[in-house]
C-alpha cells in the first residue's frame, strides 16, 4: 500500500534520531546556545500537530524543522513513575489502546479533575506497556491527513523528547526550547505520582537549570506552579481556562481565572510566574457572529505586571477560525490563520501556541 509522504519522512527522521543522541553527547557546542528570545515566540503546540499526530517525536521534530522556537509536550505519569507525553491521562483518544485485547480489562470509569471519564488511564500502565501502544489522531474528521499516520509512532517519554531536542540543536545550530505542561497535577499528587519532582530531576539531570535555560513550565493549576518555584528556578507559566483552577476547587479558595485576569490578579500571578498562557478569548473575544471582537486590556495589564503573554491555540483549519476568516463551510479546509495571528500580534502578544508552526514562522519573517 502506498504510504503518505509524511509517513516516509517521519520514519526516516525517527530512524535517524536513534543515533542522534549519541552524536549529541559527542559534539556539545563549545559555547552554550541561549534560550530562544524571538518575538513573537513560536511554540509548536503538541509539536506540529496540524500535520502529524500530536505528542509524537515526529510531530516535535517537524515543528523544529519548521522553525518553532519551543516544542510543547504535555506530561502525564505512568504507574511506575515515568513522565510521558500525552494531553490527557486517558489514553483512548490518542492511542490505539482500544485495539489491544490484552488491555481490555484496564478500561474503567474514574473522576479526573471533577469529571467522570471512561477509558484507559496512564497511571494504570507501566512504561513498558505504554511502549506497546501507537499514537492515533485525536480529530480525524478535521485532520484526515494526520489520521493516515495512525499507528506509525510510539508514545515518547520526556527523556526521549529531550534527546530529540538536543540532537536537533546540532543540525539547526540553535537552542530548541522545551515548553512543558504538567497535566492533572492534583490528580497525580493524590495518587502519590506527583509530576513536579520527577520533572525537575529529569531536566537537571540533562543539564537544564536556571532562568537562562530554554525551558518554560506551565500549568492550569496554581499550587503546583508554586511548588515548582520552590524546587527550582525555571521560568513558569500560569495557564488560564474556564472557571477555577482545579487545585483551587479542591482547596475551596473560590479563586477563579477571571479574578486572576484582573490587574490585581495578574500582579499576584507575577509573584511566582514569568508568563501567562491565556485562552485566546482573554486577549480578543469573539462576538456573537463568531468574529474577532475588540481586544481587551489583558495584554496591557499583564505587561504592566511584568508578565509575558503567550495565548493558545492558533490553528489553520476552518473549524477553529473566526467566522470571517474561514475559507468555506468545510471544517477541515484551511482558512486565513495569518489574519488571525496578525490581529493578536497587533494586540501585543509575545508568543503564540500553534499547531502549524510553519505559518507563524513565515508571518514572523514577513513571508
Ligand atoms: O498549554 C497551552 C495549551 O496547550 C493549553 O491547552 O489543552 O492544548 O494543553 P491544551
Ligand atoms: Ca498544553
Amino acid at each position: 500500500m502506498p504510504r503518505h509522504p509524511l509517513y516516509r519522512l517521519c520514519r526516516r527522521l525517527c530512524t535517524g534520531l536513534l543515533v542522534l543522541p549519541l552524536l549529541a553527547c559527542a559534539a556539545e557546542p563549545a559555547t552554550p546556545l541561549r534560550a530562544p528570545e524571538a518575538r513573537p515566540l513560536v511554540i509548536g503546540h503538541r509539536g506540529a500537530s496540524g500535520y502529524v499526530p500530536e505528542h509524537t517525536l515526529a510531530s516535535y521534530a517537524l515543528a523544529v524543522l519548521q522553525g518553532a522556537d519551543y516544542i510543547e509536550p504535555d506530561l502525564v505519569m505512568t504507574r511506575d513513575g515515568q513522565l510521558i507525553a500525552r494531553h490527557d491521562n486517558e489514553l483512548g483518544l490518542t492511542t490505539d489502546v482500544a485495539q489491544h485485547p490484552e488491555f481490555a480489562g484496564r478500561k474503567r470509569t474514574q473522576t479526573v479533575d471533577g469529571v467522570a471519564i471512561e477509558g484507559w488511564f496512564s497511571e494504570d500502565f507501566t512504561l513498558a506497556e505504554i511502549k506497546r501502544l501507537r499514537a492515533i489522531e485525536r480529530i480525524p474528521q478535521v485532520r484526515p491527513g494526520n489520521a493516515r499516520l495512525d499507528g506509525a509512532f510510539p508514545v515518547p517519554t520526556l527523556q526521549e523528547i529531550i534527546d530529540l531536542a538536543r540532537s536537533l540543536e546540532l543540525s539547526q545550530g540553535r537552542r530548541i526550547g522545551l515548553y512543558l505542561e504538567t497535566k492533572h497535577p492534583s490528580h497525580f499528587q493524590h495518587l502519590g505520582l506527583g509530576l513536579e519532582r520527577p520533572l525537575v530531576r529529569t531536566l537537571q539531570r540533562n543539564g537544564y537549570g536556571g532562568r537562562q535555560a530554554p525551558v518554560y513550565l506551565q500549568s492550569f493549576e496554581v499550587d503546583n506552579l508554586k511548588t515548582l518555584a520552590r524546587l527550582a528556578s525555571f521560568r513558569l507559566v500560569q495557564l488560564y481556562g474556564d472557571g477555577q483552577p482545579y487545585d483551587q476547587v479542591l482547596a475551596g479558595s473560590g479563586l477563579t481565572y477571571a479574578q486572576m485576569a484582573t490587574p490585581a490578579g495578574l500582579a499576584a500571578v507575577a509573584r511566582y510566574a514569568d508568563a501567562v498562557g491565556p485562552d485566546k478569548r482573554y486577549v480578543i473575544p469573539r462576538d456573537a457572529a463568531g468574529d474577532l471582537g475588540a481586544p481587551t486590556r489583558f495584554v496591557a495589564d499583564a505587561h504592566r505586571a511584568g508578565l509575558r503573554v503567550h495565548p493558545y491555540t492558533f490553528r489553520a483549519e476552518n473549524a477553529f477560525l473566526p467566522a470571517r476568516l474561514r475559507s468555506s463551510e468545510r471544517p477541515e479546509e484551511r482558512g486565513d490563520l495569518g489574519a488571525e495571528l496578525k490581529a493578536f500580534l497587533a494586540a501585543g502578544v509575545d508568543g503564540v501556541f500553534t499547531d502549524q508552526p510553519d505559518l507563524a514562522v513565515r508571518l514572523r519573517e514577513g513571508r
